[in-house]
């Protein structure tokens, strides 16, 4: 079994540093039953679901049948847009799908809602009593340096995590910056850049890998994780999701090199599209300008 790393949050909990990211490229089950099988067999104890995702009902089946004791599996899931005016509904409704006593970490999954991201929180923050027991921390997703500093002074509970898209070709270094200050720790969704990703080709990513004989995903990983970002990556290849879960340890001079790629605009951006609108250029109803998003460049191959 591989010997993980483990964040703690700021509840006192632990959070291994790496967990399957079980979003599998469109809602329902799709080949995640199988995927997560072999996750558990390969050792993951980390899965992260979400009500969007339309899956949060396999993640719990697997995770039951594989009669690995519950409090060893860390599971996250998410708060729906469409629900942040109904958040205890939604969470009984999450809860009720993953036939699970508890979620270790309920997350909003992005700040635009049914409702206002601060009251959304503050019916989040309830729960952690209304649901005690079933609910061990709450945290955020998708917030940006603009609207994190519109919600934390508004905030009883601080959040515990704040899951954003990182990875060597967005750093997100101010997010992380304030993030670390307040003792929310961030995770990385898409850390790998997704299917076919410049990242895994990238010549500085191919250095680091060559010099460390590590494959150009374990370096994008083990970057992140050693900034102190947990990273949600997924691969239905046991070879692979087996590799993901193996970090290894970059010199200072080897971060450097991966913490200079997105300097270089041609190598910067993101790359998860999602839920991008190009038509509207907006995110899941939202614009650019309301998630303060900086960074609005999505990356284009030449
Ligand atoms: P596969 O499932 O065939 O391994 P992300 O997590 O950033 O969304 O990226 C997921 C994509 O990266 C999938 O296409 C996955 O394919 C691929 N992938 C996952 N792990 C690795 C790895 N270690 N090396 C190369 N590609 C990987």
């Amino acid at each position: 079994m591989v010997d993980q790393k483990y964040f703690t949050l700021n509840t006192g909990a632990r959070i291994p540093a790496v967990g399957m990211g079980c979003w599998m490229g469109a809602p329902g089950a799709f080949d995640l039953a199988d995927g997560m099988v072999m996750a558990l067999k390969t050792g993951y104890r980390h899965f992260d679901t979400a009500s969007m995702y339309g899956n949060e009902d396999v993640v719990g089946e697997k995770i039951r049948e594989s009669g690995i004791p519950r409090e060893e599996i860390f599971v996250t899931t998410k708060l729906p847009n469409q629900d942040h005016a109904d958040v205890e509904g939604s969470f009984d409704r999450s809860l009720k799908k993953l036939g699970l006593d508890y979620i270790d970490l309920y997350l909003m999954h992005w700040p635009q809602g049914s409702a206002h991201f601060v009251d959304t929180w503050k019916s989040m923050e309830k729960l952690l009593e209304t649901r005690k027991g079933k609910v061990r921390a709450i945290g955020i997703s998708n917030f940006s340096v603009k609207t994190l500093n519109e919600l934390l002074p508004q905030c009883k509970v601080i959040p515990a995590v704040n899951q954003i898209e990182s990875h060597p070709f967005l750093p997100d270094w101010d997010v992380v910056e304030l993030c670390k200050k307040h003792n929310i720790l961030v995770t990385a969704y898409t850390p790998l850049g997704q299917a076919n990703s410049p990242i895994l080709k990238d010549p500085d990513v191919m250095i680091v890998a060559e010099e460390t004989h590590a494959s150009p995903g374990q370096v994008a990983l083990s970057w992140n994780v050693q900034r102190g970002v947990g990273v949600l990556p997924k691969s239905t290849n046991p070879t692979r999701a087996l590799q993901n879960l193996q970090l290894i340890t970059l010199t200072d001079k080897q971060m450097e090199r991966i913490n200079n790629i997105s300097k270089d605009p041609k190598r910067y951006g993101r790359l998860n599209y999602v839920a991008y609108n190009s038509a509207t250029e907006t995110v899941m109803g939202a614009s650019i300008d309301e998630l303060g998003w900086e960074d609005t460049r999505f990356y284009k191959a030449d």
